[in-house]
C-alpha cells in the first residue's frame, strides 16, 4: 500500500529536539522549541497548577466526555482573561468560543471556519516571517496564505512602512493574522502607536483580524498589558477571531489547552456561528481534553490560585528578561564582540531572533552542540546562568 510514500523532512522546530536528544556531548544546549525551563534547564510545573491538581483530585470527579465546545467555566474565564471582563463583546454576550487543542488546534479550527464560510479565494496575510506552523495549518485547511512585510533585518526591528503598505494593498475583506504579543519568531512587537496605525488600515480595508495570542503574560509579565493589541481592536468595535493558548503562560504544554473564539455582531449571530463551530469540531476530534481544562479553569477562577499564578508568571517572564541581559553582557563585556547585540534585550517574549545565518546555526550545532532553529531563533527560556557564557562564547566565535 505505502511503497510510494516518501520520507518527509523533520519539523523545523520539533525536529531540533530530536537531533538534540541524540547528541551525547556534556555541554549540549537546547534553545529550540519555545518551552520554559528553570535555571537548571528543567521543565517547570507551576505551584498554582500543582495546587489546582490537588483540589481536582480531592473532588473525586468523573471522566465523562466534555461537550463539543469544552468546559463552560474554562471558556468563560478564558475570554475574560483575553478580552477583559468589562469588554463590550463579553457584556453583550456576542463571543462564540470553543475550548480547543492549545494554539495549533485553535488556529486549525479558525482556518477551517475561514475555508467554510469566507468567500472562495480569501487569503490570509501572515507576517514575514511567522511561526512556521502557521503556513502548514492554513495550507492543510486549503486556505491560501500571503506574506506581509514585518521584520527588517537591517534594524532587527519592525518594518512598519512595509507592513502598512502590504496590508493596504491586500484585497478588501482579506484575513490578517496578527501575533497579539511576543511575536514568534522575531520577538519584535509593534509599539502602541504602531498598533493604532495597523488598526486604521485593518478598518479601512475591512480586513478580518485573526489574533494568535500564545504568550499572554510572557511578553511583559503582565497579562493585561500583553492583551493591549487585542483589546485595542475589540474596543474599536472590530470583530476579531482569536486563537488562545495556555501552554506557555500556565506551563500546560502537554495538556493541550487553549481556545478559539470569534467576536460576532449580535448574540443571535454568535449562536449561529457557535452551532457551525460545533459542526466543524465534532468530526475533527469530537471534544477537547478534560484534565487541562479543569486545571486552567481553577487557576483562572480561584482567586487565591489566580494570585499565585500571576506572581509565578511574572517570575517566568523576568527570568527570561534577565537571561537576555546576561547573554548580551557576556558577548559585549567578556568576549568584546564588536557586533551590535542590542536586539537581544530589545526583543521581547520567549524568543530572540539572533540574526545568525543558517551556516552559523550549523556551526553552533556541529562545533558547540548548541541547537536552535535554522532561522536563527533562540528560545531564551533555554538559557540559564550555567550555560549563558558558553552560548555567548559560541555566538562570538561564529560571528567573528
Ligand atoms: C515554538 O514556536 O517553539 C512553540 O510555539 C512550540 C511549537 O509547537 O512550535
Amino acid at each position: 500500500f505505502w511503497q510510494n510514500v516518501k520520507m518527509g523532512p523533520a519539523d523545523p522546530i520539533l525536529g531540533v529536539n530530536e537531533a538534540f536528544k541524540k547528541d551525547t556531548h556534556d555541554k549540549k544546549v537546547l534553545v529550540g522549541v519555545g518551552a520554559f525551563r528553570d535555571d537548571n534547564g528543567k521543565p517547570l510545573v507551576l505551584t498554582a497548577v500543582r495546587k489546582a491538581e490537588e483540589l481536582i483530585l480531592k473532588q473525586n470527579l468523573d471522566k465523562e466526555y466534555l461537550p463539543i465546545i469544552g468546559l463552560d467555566s474554562f471558556n468563560k474565564a478564558a475570554i475574560r482573561f483575553a478580552y477583559g471582563s468589562q469588554s463590550a463583546p463579553i457584556l453583550e454576550n456576542r463571543i462564540a468560543i470553543t475550548q480547543s487543542l492549545s494554539g495549533t488546534g485553535s488556529l486549525r479550527i479558525g482556518a477551517a471556519f475561514i475555508e467554510r464560510f469566507m468567500p472562495k479565494g480569501t487569503k490570509v496575510y501572515v507576517p514575514k516571517p511567522t511561526w512556521g506552523n502557521h503556513l502548514s495549518v492554513f495550507s492543510d485547511a486549503r486556505v491560501e496564505t500571503c506574506e506581509y512585510r514585518y521584520f527588517d533585518p537591517k534594524t532587527n526591528g519592525l518594518n512598519i512602512v512595509g507592513l502598512l503598505e502590504d496590508l493596504n494593498n491586500a484585497p478588501n475583506g482579506s484575513v490578517v493574522l496578527l501575533h497579539g504579543c511576543a511575536h514568534n519568531p522575531t520577538g519584535v512587537d509593534p509599539t502602541q502607536d504602531q498598533w493604532a496605525q495597523i488598526l486604521q488600515v485593518v478598518k479601512n480595508k475591512n480586513l478580518l483580524p485573526f489574533f494568535d495570542v500564545a504568550y499572554q503574560g510572557f511578553a511583559s509579565g503582565d497579562p493585561v498589558r500583553d492583551a493591549y493589541s487585542l483589546r485595542l481592536f475589540t474596543d474599536a468595535g472590530l470583530q476579531v477571531m482569536l486563537a488562545q493558548s495556555f501552554a506557555k503562560n500556565m506551563g500546560l504544554y502537554g495538556e493541550r489547552i487553549g481556545s478559539f473564539s470569534i467576536v460576532c455582531a449580535t448574540p443571535e449571530e454568535k449562536d449561529c456561528v457557535l452551532s457551525q463551530i460545533k459542526i466543524l469540531v465534532r468530526p475533527l476530534y469530537s471534544s477537547p481534553p478534560l484534565n487541562g481544562a479543569r486545571i486552567a479553569e481553577k487557576v483562572l477562577n480561584d482567586p487565591e490560585l489566580n494570585k499565585l499564578w500571576l506572581v509565578e508568571l511574572k517570575a517566568m517572564a523576568d527570568r527570561i528578561i534577565n537571561m537576555r541581559q546576561l547573554l548580551r553582557s557576556y558577548l559585549e563585556n567578556d568576549f568584546k564582540s564588536t557586533h551590535d547585540w542590542s536586539h537581544i534585550t530589545n526583543q521581547i517574549g520567549m524568543f530572540c531572533f539572533t540574526g545568525l545565518s543558517p551556516a552559523q546555526v550549523d556551526r553552533l550545532k556541529d562545533e558547540f552542540h548548541i541547537y536552535l532553529t535554522r532561522n536563527g531563533r533562540i528560545s531564551v527560556a533555554g538559557v540559564n546562568t550555567k550555560n549563558a557564557k558558553y552560548i555567548a562564547e559560541a555566538f562570538h566565535q561564529v560571528t567573528k
